[in-house]
């Protein structure tokens, strides 16, 4: 393997859902000629590879992460040609591009599960799935993570599993047709020229044989017990020999394509499973987004996560937000220790949007120069904040339908992007439609308002993404200072400071950058991260 063959190791991967970055055709929903277009910018911000979000032929239950066709582009987003436009025209600017892949479920939509459908109970067709006979009660306790019963019954009287909507089946991955499918499906994108696949819900793939009750809510979005066995639905050890013949099928391209698995599994050296050297390469670092503004379990966390990942010669990943979680910028503008929210609507309390932004980018500078490879999403490099006051008409989350609406669901998080602060839809499109209602103070966000403009969000992780490559941060390791909390990687000292007095500067330190300025007397204020030269 050449060295370059390993460059997802130190990697900075940009997250592009592609319904909210930008449309090209005025329909207020994004597509994929979109995404084309403003790649520009994201080769100014320094990113070393896009992660796209399903853009597949979808009913769109759960924003495309419900796929009828594994092997084509929704009219939505444009056509298979703009696919193969995108990935030449990022590969032109350097930019590497991985596409997601539904394995657990596909859509009710899809053509297996509308031939199961057909042919009835005891049919082959229904072996693709995991259907059931268990006459009025469902087969088991299990509960949807969406909500409700995990179990749905058809009129003729076999019910289906479905861990997340109604609209996703769950795939049987005990049937070699199911394997043998997928396998082709990733030397289709192969073959197309991506660079790798972001593999959702990578810890369910393989149900426990008996389906044995299982009574606490099933969720991927909540911890799981690391002490006790694994929940039957999830982290089961079938899982692994699907990974391990992905990765042959992988390997047998060039140039150092990738598998990144999207898996809620605790604690750290469990989820460095998938990981080992025959499996995946990434895995999402979860426990990381999850720990509390504090400098202690920042700190755990960091060292759990890199001696897990150590231990199987894997790199660890860092990640802060994506399209499931409430954006950084809101989530640490609440009380520390407040939990992940799934959602915020206008009458739940509101975050301090002053300070979440402040701790947003300070925890942003932490992040990105720790060593391995970090995941940005989309817009947190303008500093968006969630949208926390989203009529409830304009939701679309099925988390929110099928909580019954107990959750707020993930529309906060998703909502498109301003570009130009004085144009139609923040030129996120050329019309002012926009799938979710953009909140009237966003013109401030809008990139050309940040553009070139010292201190601002974007200018900031331009400057760190171009100092962490300048000075191999990605490639480095953390030793612990004394004292605050620091770390040296390299020749680079990071220091948050998390106190509530401002700290001096290690004489002879040399500031390169700062997630906010310094006070008057050159030391850095609460809540501010620092890179200085050492
Ligand atoms: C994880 C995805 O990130 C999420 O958006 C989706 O709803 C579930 N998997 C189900 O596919």
């Amino acid at each position: 393997m050449l060295d370059t063959d390993a460059w997802w190791r130190d990697a900075v991967i940009y997250q592009v859902y592609p319904r909210s970055f930008a449309d090209s055709d005025g329909d207020g929903m994004g597509d994929l000629p979109g995404i084309t277009g403003r790649l520009q910018h994201l080769q100014e911000l320094g990113i070393d590879a896009v992660w796209l979000s399903p853009f597949y032929p979808s009913p769109q239950h759960d924003a495309g992460y419900d796929v009828a066709d594994y092997r084509g582009v929704d009219p939505r987003f444009g056509e298979l040609g703009d696919a193969d436009k995108l990935i030449a025209e990022a590969h032109g600017r350097g930019i590497k591009v991985i596409v997601d892949l539904v394995p657990n479920h596909t859509s009710s939509e899809h053509a297996w599960f509308q031939a199961a459908l057909a042919a009835g109970p005891g049919s082959p067709e229904r072996e693709r799935y995991i259907f059931r006979s268990s006459g009025e009660e469902p087969p088991n306790s299990w509960k949807s993570v969406f909500g409700g019963s995990a179990w749905e019954r058809l009129p003729d009287g076999d019910w289906y599993l479905h861990l997340f909507d109604v609209s996703q089946p769950d795939l049987n991955w005990d049937n070699p047709e199911v394997r043998a499918e997928f396998l082709d499906v990733l030397r289709f994108w192969l073959d197309r020229g991506v660079d790798g696949f972001r593999v959702d819900v990578a810890h369910g793939l393989v149900k426990e044989a008996n389906l044995t009750d299982w009574t606490t809510t099933s969720t991927i979005l909540g911890g799981l017990d690391p002490a006790g066995p694994p929940p039957p639905m999830w982290d089961q050890e079938g899982v692994h020999e699907i990974y391990q013949s992905w990765r042959r099928v992988l390997d047998e391209y060039p140039g150092g394509r990738i598998l990144v698995a999207e898996a809620w599994v605790a604690p750290a050296s469990r989820l460095a499973r998938y990981v080992r050297p025959d499996e995946m390469h990434q895995a999402f670092n979860f426990p990381y987004l999850d720990a509390p503004w504090r400098p202690a379990e920042l700190r755990a966390v960091i060292d759990e996560t890199l001696e897990a990942n150590d231990a199987v010669g894997a790199t660890t990943t860092w990640v802060l937000s994506n399209h499931d979680v409430v954006r950084h910028a809101s989530r640490l503008g609440f009380p520390v220790g407040t939990p992940r929210m799934p959602g915020i609507g206008a009458e739940d309390p509101q975050p301090d949007a002053a300070l979440g932004l402040r701790r947003a980018r300070a925890a942003t500078l932490l992040m990105l120069g720790l060593p391995g490879s970090a995941y940005l999403y989309q817009g947190e490099e303008l500093g968006l904040p969630e949208h926390t006051t989203m009529p409830d008409e304009f939701r679309e989350d099925p988390a929110w339908e099928r909580s019954g609406h107990a959750e707020r669901g993930r529309d906060g998080c998703r909502v498109p992007l301003p570009w130009e602060a004085d144009a139609p839809s923040y030129g996120f499109g050329p019309t002012d439609a926009s799938w979710l209602p953009q909140p009237a103070t966003w013109a401030e966000y809008a990139l050309d308002r940040q553009q070139g403009v010292p201190g601002s969000t974007w200018e900031l992780y331009r400057t760190a993404l171009s100092l962490r490559r300048e000075h191999g941060l990605g490639r480095g390791s953390v030793v612990w200072q004394e004292g605050a909390f620091a770390f040296r990687n390299g020749d680079v000292l990071v220091l948050t400071n998390f106190g509530s007095e401002a700290v001096e500067l290690p004489s002879g330190a040399r500031l390169l950058v700062s997630s906010e300025p310094l006070d008057g007397d050159g030391r850095i204020p609460t809540d501010v991260t620092v890179w200085a030269a050492l």
